[in-house]
């Protein structure tokens, strides 16, 4: 049952407003003496005429309390609802309970296809600590809107496509040597890819041979194929690898690449509709209407470009998917390239790209330094887990010497430490790192939280053999209501991180029931309490891990079973 759904049932029977509307202007009050439930009437009183209230105060009298909401109380212009605790306690848990993994997951939406594209990195680039910030939010958004019940499908638009390739071919045929290569790949085709650009400064005809060893990748030479292929298998082989750590999965890796040859039918629809305006060789599409900066689709060569091939991907992933969302999790700075995308999606006059999102992360700094993949001064997410996973270690190492699977939890524990760094604060907040930080065991970090499951589950395990119907109302504390609160308010987190397009909601969420279950625990028996309080708390404990576990997943962290 949703408690908030039957309040504003509960207000719209009495009053001229749609549910949805009262639905909508439902607060949770600050304070619990204020009630659990706080309706204002300031947008009632626009329509009744009547100063709010006066309008609080009549619902306030007309209200009949039952089983679910006890009583309802005017205060100001507020109308404030008591739900009846006891029942709610009782069906909360019950509810978690039953439902397990699944509690929180809604129907309705099962026939809505939602698109998360994320992670997107260019082949023979390395993978840095920014695409790995954002392949975690990707992945926490893609896994809230399952939650929600949505058709969802994790799309990884691989950078394999461009001039660069041809000036990495070039590179590769002059000093490409086939053993280095193999054994690190895309450190050494960024090597020779760098050298390239130096050379290319003294020497200006390397840019020439590298448009040229395009030009034959785009006419399907079998030769630069084959060449820009092993940049490719190999690429993917170590972003593979590092998904692998991360538990992360797609259901697509078609890049640019893929849409190289969808790009000529978006080309003569946008010259049918005489969008294309020469400038200067080039063509662009003019976007004043939207008041953006023109366009530039096709090259003064003829060469189309990174935004030819987005604009054939969305109508491609239109046809393909029908969706009903195309969000795309991509760098904050590519903000402008998706308006552009999206306006002119609008002018071949397809309104479904008022459906199409971009959803703009932000960057990851270490001390001091800001990551570009310019130079070669990059940090690589590989390293970073790395050195989670043995500074982990050494932590465990000195708690807790003689747990078993030592080496796992450090992995759980330290991957779980970077993904917890990275999706505390809003997505657009840059993140910057510090080990200490997150590595701490208290505090607001991915430790803590993993901690607090596992000191339920700890319980769980001593207690043995439980009782399947205990008798929840022995639950009266404070400690306990807010703790059942919050296993209540699930489906609320779940609908502003969705709708936020934020995971850091259900970071906090997770953050909030890991503190009010450690109060509980500090402040109540649960094991030496007398049996039926025993019995009830050993629920509430079970309910309450079972919920972390299915916050902790959509951050995509695992709960380690000991730590
Ligand atoms: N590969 C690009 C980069 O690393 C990101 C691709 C974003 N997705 C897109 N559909 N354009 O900057």
């Amino acid at each position: 049952m949703d408690f908030k759904l039957e309040v504003a049932k509960k207000i719209s029977e009495q009053v001229d407003m749609e549910l949805e509307k009262v639905l909508d202007l439902i607060e949770i009050p600050p304070q619990s003496n204020m009630g659990d439930y706080a309706f204002p009437c300031f947008q009632l009183a626009k329509i009744m005429r009547k100063p709010p209230h006066m309008i609080a105060k009549e619902l306030a009298e007309k209200f009949v309390g039952d089983n679910i909401l006890e009583k309802a109380e005017a205060a100001g212009g507020y109308l404030n609802f008591f739900i009846n605790k006891a029942e709610y306690m009782k069906y909360t848990i019950n509810d978690v309970l039953e439902k397990g993994m699944n509690y929180g997951k809604q129907a309705g939406n099962e026939d809505k296809t939602v698109l998360v594209e994320f992670s997107s990195p260019n082949i023979a680039k390395p993978f840095h600590v920014g695409h790995m910030f954002n392949t975690v939010i990707g992945s926490a958004i893609e896994k809230v809107f399952r939650h929600l019940g949505y058709n969802t499908q994790r799309l990884n638009h691989i950078g394999d496509y461009g001039t660069q390739f041809g000036k990495l071919i070039s590179a590769y045929k002059r000093w490409g040597n086939e053993e280095v290569i193999n054994k690190d790949p895309i450190n050494e085709l960024l090597k020779i890819y760098v050298r390239f650009h130096e050379e290319a400064e003294k020497d200006s005809s390397l840019e020439k041979e590298g448009r040229m060893y395009f030009r034959q990748l785009e006419d399907n030479d079998s030769e630069a194929v084959a060449i820009w292929q092993k940049f490719k298998d190999l690429s993917l082989r170590e972003f593979k690898e590092l998904y692998r750590v991360l538990n992360i999965e797609f259901d697509s890796y078609n890049g640019e690449s893929f849409y190289s040859d969808k790009m000529p039918e978006i080309i003569e629809m946008l010259y049918a509709k005489e969008l294309l305006v020469e400038s200067e060789g080039a063509r662009i599409v003019d976007l004043s209407e939207f008041n953006l900066p023109p366009c530039l689709v096709i090259k003064s060569d003829g060469a189309t470009i990174y935004v030819t091939r987005d604009l054939a991907a969305a109508l491609y992933r239109k046809r393909a998917y029908d969706f009903y969302k195309n969000i795309y999790v991509v760098g904050g700075t590519q903000a402008l390239h998706f308006k552009q995308v999206f306006s002119i999606m609008k002018l071949l006059g397809y309104d479904w790209a008022d459906d199409c999102v971009h959803v703009g992360t932000a960057l990851v700094k270490f001390a001091d330094k800001k990551l570009s993949t310019r130079k070669g001064d990059v940090i690589f997410a590989k390293d970073v887990i790395e050195e989670a996973e043995e500074k982990t270690l050494e932590v465990i190492e000195s708690k807790n010497p003689n747990l078993a699977n030592k080496e796992l939890v450090a992995k759980q524990v330290g991957i779980g430490a970077i993904i917890y760094t990275f999706l505390k604060n809003s997505r657009v907040r840059d993140v910057v790192f510090s080990w200490e930080e997150s590595l701490s065991f208290e505090g607001e970090s991915g430790p803590y939280v993993q901690y607090s499951y596992v000191r339920g589950n700890s319980i769980l395990n001593k207690a043995g053999d439980y009782n399947k119907d205990p008798d929840l109302s022995v639950l009266t504390s404070e400690d306990e209501f807010n703790l059942v609160k919050l296993l209540g308010s699930i489906d609320d987190v779940l609908r502003e991180a969705a709708e936020r397009f934020e995971p850091f909601v259900v970071t906090r969420y997770a953050t909030d029931l890991a503190k009010a279950y450690n109060k509980f625990y500090n402040s109540h028996h649960i094991l030496n309490a007398e049996e039926k309080v025993k019995d009830a708390r050993l629920a509430l404990t079970r309910a309450v891990c079972v919920v972390l576990k299915i916050s902790l997943g959509i951050l995509g962290m695992e709960t380690p079973e000991s730590m």
